[in-house]
């Protein structure tokens, strides 16, 4: 068995970049299987931060292949971009970026359209990115989606065309009003296509699988987080793609039965966003104070997260859904400094009290109810070992845990590769 999985817990941004950065060292291949650039990875390592959106986060270490599958929406322009900021790392990512065929293209109408349906919801808009990833997966289930293998094939931009009129019919049907210049946005997209065929297409099933009967090793890389997977995820606040463990098979061609650890990645709080049901959400002074320490703001879009306490009632679901095998505790620094931290272990559900995700979280239906615990005032970013821990903190360890049946072998005490410490 070749391929070990990496998946965000809760609702994204639990920090799989530097996870997946921390661990290509063991992996021949890394290979990305859904989203798009509403992703943002980023990594921190010798005093640079670097923010990746489409590329996997393995494009740093000599060693590795970094794949992007078949379920992954690229936009070309975004990706282009991307390439340009790895220019003064020296990246050959001629040989060791490959792409698959069957990935879709998010089209400039695909922008434009997320944006008319986003302020077309009002109130209830979801809170997308607005990078076109909605819209690029409706055009995939709905037959109509152009892929990267398209663009080497004849009379794709006669279907590029008819697909872009289209989308510009339907924006009308919005009725809102969004400026837009369609001829500069296709200049763009069209030059940035140019150098995407400079690249090397793979079918990404084929690939793999010979390299796993090659015996190499495989990381395939989630983006976003369980609760925001299409099916499983806080519907309709969520993504279109399918962020949980049975993503990573669609999403690149490989078997279940290929698939050995799956890696569970957390925060040791918890936080959103954009829009959608959130029951720890703390809207005090401890919640924003949680967002100063830890920096919460979107990589993609600069947008202020919602905080809140950890939630083990989503974390089990989570945990359930993907089959976890070893989880990651990241941010754990941010919590110092607090004189009782709080996790949720239960919720009341119409007057239930309940262990398991209900149907809906929305807060009109959910209380959660919390066990309270010592907080800890030590600094952790400077330690490196298990052993310096305090122990309000190897208590809160203990107690997850115990909780959720599952060993935590990673503790993240910073931002850096380095503050990583294994357990
Ligand atoms: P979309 O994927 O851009 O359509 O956005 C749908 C929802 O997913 C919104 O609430 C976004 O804020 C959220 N979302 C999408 N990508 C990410 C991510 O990488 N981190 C956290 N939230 C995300």
């Amino acid at each position: 068995m070749a391929v070990d999985l990496l998946l965000g817990l809760q609702w994204g941004d639990e920090g799989k970049g530097k996870i997946v950065d921390v661990l290509t060292k063991n992996y021949d291949i890394i290979a990305r299987f859904q989203g798009g650039p509403n992703a943002g990875h980023t990594l921190e390592f010798d005093g640079i931060k670097h923010v990746l959106r489409t590329i996997p986060s393995g494009i740093f270490h000599n060693k590795s292949v970094n794949v992007i599958g078949n379920g992954v929406v690229i936009d070309p322009v975004v990706f282009v971009k991307e390439l340009e900021g790895l220019k003064p790392f020296n990246i050959d990512y001629k040989s060791k970026l490959l792409i698959s065929r069957k990935a879709h293209l998010i089209l400039p109408t695909h922008r434009l359209l997320d944006a008319a349906s986003e302020a077309a919801k009002g109130k209830a808009k979801i809170g997308s990115t607005l990078k076109g990833i909605g819209p690029t997966y409706m055009d995939k289930t709905g037959r109509n989606g152009i892929r990267v293998g398209d663009i080497e094939m004849d009379g794709w931009k006669e279907k590029y065309r008819a697909l872009a009129d289209k989308h510009e019919s339907l924006i009308y049907f919005y009725k809102v009003d969004i400026q837009y210049d369609l001829d500069e946005m296709e200049k763009e997209f069209f030059e940035a296509i140019e150098i995407l065929k400079s690249l090397k297409f793979i079918d990404s099933e084929e690939y793999l699988r010979d390299a796993i009967k090659k015996g190499k090793s495989i990381l395939a890389e989630g983006a976003q987080g369980s609760l925001l997977d299409i099916d499983f995820g806080t519907y309709p606040y969520v993504t279109s793609s399918n962020t949980t463990a049975a993503g990573a098979c669609t999403g690149l061609g490989i078997a279940p039965t290929m698939i050995k650890e799956v890696y569970g990645i957390f925060k040791a709080y918890t936080t959103r966003v954009g829009s959608g049901p959130f029951p720890t959400e703390l809207l005090d002074d401890v919640g924003a104070k949680m967002a100063k320490i830890g920096n919460e703001f979107g990589a993609v879009t600069g947008r202020p997260r919602r905080c809140g306490w950890l939630d083990l009632v989503a974390l089990k679901y989570t945990c359930a859904i993907n089959g976890v095998t070893q989880l990651m505790m990241m941010k754990s620094d941010v919590l110092s400094g607090f004189d009782s931290l709080k996790i949720c272990t239960a919720y009341n559900y119409k007057g239930d009290i309940i262990k398991h995700l209900p149907y809906t979280i929305e807060e009109e239906y959910v209380t959660p109810i919390y066990t309270e615990m010592k907080g800890w005032k030590q600094d952790l970013t400077k330690m490196s070992d298990t052993a310096q821990f305090p122990q309000e903190l190897n208590d809160y360890i203990h107690f997850l845990e115990k909780e959720l049946e599952i060993a935590i072998k990673i503790i993240s005490v910073g931002p850096d590769r380095t503050q990583t410490i294994l357990r």
